[in-house]
């Protein structure tokens, strides 16, 4: 390089230096150099000579690639240089007419959207597998009673199928929060340059066509500072990536002896190398843990962003690495969860044992006081007094006796066993949503729909 009379600091290569982990773009990039090849020729840019020579060097090259034969040298400063120096290596001169018409600055903000819109797209699948399991396991325990909690302490019964739908809304928020991805990785930044646009009048709109872009990017000093989409995947799948934790947390809770509500199979779980009674769940303890570091890939982008000038900056770098390792992370860990909830068996004893504790009904005898016209506020303080009466005695409500009843709540009236029937807290929310048969039912079909609408 002329412009200079010293070569780099080789601390200041390593620093500088992208290729050993934006070699994962080179898929992405050499896509980006056919079509961005065959629109200079059609536009009598370069002769079809040189395109033919470009494409067969390419493909050389993608074979290289594949085969893992493609060679790095010291100085490649990134994977756009090394394909470029390689092209040449391979097709002489045409090889460097290549780079007409674009910049490195709009080549790899393109190779990093490409990539985006790929992962969102796989990201979504594996998703879409995961509620399909959810689904199958919700409709397999249909009517499985447990205790639904609320600050872990036990509430109101729920069916386990209505649980396990829980987990499917959530994740299948997250089908639309990589969908939004997808659009916004939809306007392609190639052909905007450096930062200004190029000097010839190319066709944008079809190379984007044939990269698969929705759109070109309407302003070019945006197009090469933007990495808002990068932004947007990580927060996906930070958000993906919390409630896989959450899972974890839940199969690790339920899976402990003390809960016993499920057990991982063994595929999916580990041994002490020194308690032999011992089986731990490490899958759900690793999904548990994940999230932090792909919200910390998301807060570490932010940092990288913020307060920098327009337009390209050597900063945008360091939007790669965070993104990698979300990408892998969330990929691993939606198939983990996927196969892990397969197989997890649930142990229908212990959770009907757990929701029988008749406390659970405090909520449906102070909704019976208020169909007897008790104002709730009113009825809620009556039941609470009704359970601390049975608590001092270490008595159930069922056990209090009618005297007992009668001194707290004169209004109940024998009604009390009624609602404490078996089940009766199950069936008698009714409401949309809520966790009767009925209304279950009811879900397990919007369920269906959803993840029919997902994948398609
Ligand atoms: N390796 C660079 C990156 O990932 C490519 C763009 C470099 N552009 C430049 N003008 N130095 O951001």
């Amino acid at each position: 390089m002329a412009r200079f009379s010293s070569p780099q600091d080789p601390l200041f290569q390593r620093l500088n230096s992208s290729v050993a982990f934006d070699y994962r773009l080179a898929p992405y990039d050499l896509e980006l150099s056919r079509a961005h090849a065959r629109m200079l020729a059609s536009r009598e840019i370069i002769t079809t000579e040189d395109l033919e020579a470009i494409d067969s060097g390419l493909a050389a090259i993608r074979q290289e690639i594949d085969s893992d034969s493609f060679e790095i040298r010291p100085d490649d400063e990134d994977i756009h240089m090394a394909i470029e120096r390689r092209l040449i290596e391979l097709i002489g001169p045409a090889g460097g007419k290549l780079h007409t018409a674009r910049s490195r600055n709009d080549q790899v903000a393109t190779d990093v959207a490409l990539f985006v819109r790929a992962h969102s797209l796989s990201a979504k699948q594996l998703l879409c597998e995961l509620m399909d399991v959810l689904l199958e396991r919700a409709e397999e325990h249909l009517d499985w009673r447990l205790p639904g909690y609320t600050h872990l302490q036990r509430a109101q019964p729920v069916y386990l199928s209505h649980h396990l739908l829980a987990w499917f809304w959530k994740f299948s928020r997250d089908t639309q929060r990589f969908d939004f991805c997808m659009r916004a990785s939809d306007a392609m930044p190639l052909g905007s340059g450096a930062l200004a646009g190029v000097n010839f009048l190319i066709d944008r709109v079809a190379v984007a066509r044939d990269l698969g872009f929705g759109s070109v990017s309407p302003n070019s000093i945006d197009a090469v500072s933007n990495r808002d989409f990068v932004l947007d995947y990580l927060s996906a799948a930070a958000t993906c990536a919390t409630h896989l934790s959450q899972l974890g947390a839940e199969i690790v809770l339920w899976s402990s002896q003390e809960f016993g509500f499920c057990e991982p199979t063994d595929a999916f779980a580990s041994g002490s190398s020194i308690m032999p009674q011992k089986k731990n769940p490490d899958a759900a303890e690793l999904l548990r843990a994940k999230a932090p570091r792909v919200v910390a890939h998301l807060s570490a982008l932010h940092g990288v962003l913020h307060g920098l000038p327009l337009t390209y900056n050597k900063d945008l770098q360091e939007d790669k690495e965070g993104l990698f390792d979300a990408v892998d992370t969330i990929e691993l860990e939606l198939q983990v969860a996927r196969e892990m909830l397969r197989g997890l068996r649930f142990n229908r004893e212990r959770m009907a044992e757990a929701s029988r504790d008749d406390f659970l009904g405090a909520t449906d005898i102070a909704d019976l006081l208020v169909r007897r016209g008790v104002p709730f506020r009113e009825s809620h303080g009556i039941v609470a007094s009704l359970v601390r009466t049975a608590v001092d005695q270490g008595k159930h409500l069922a056990e209090l006796t009618d005297a007992e009843v009668t001194a707290v709540a004169p209004q109940l009236d024998g009604g009390l066993s009624e609602v404490l029937a078996e089940g009766a807290w199950l069936e008698s929310k009714v409401s949309e949503g809520g966790t009767s048969l009925e209304r279950v039912r009811e879900q397990l079909g919007r369920a269906r729909a959803a993840l029919r609408e997902a994948g398609a």
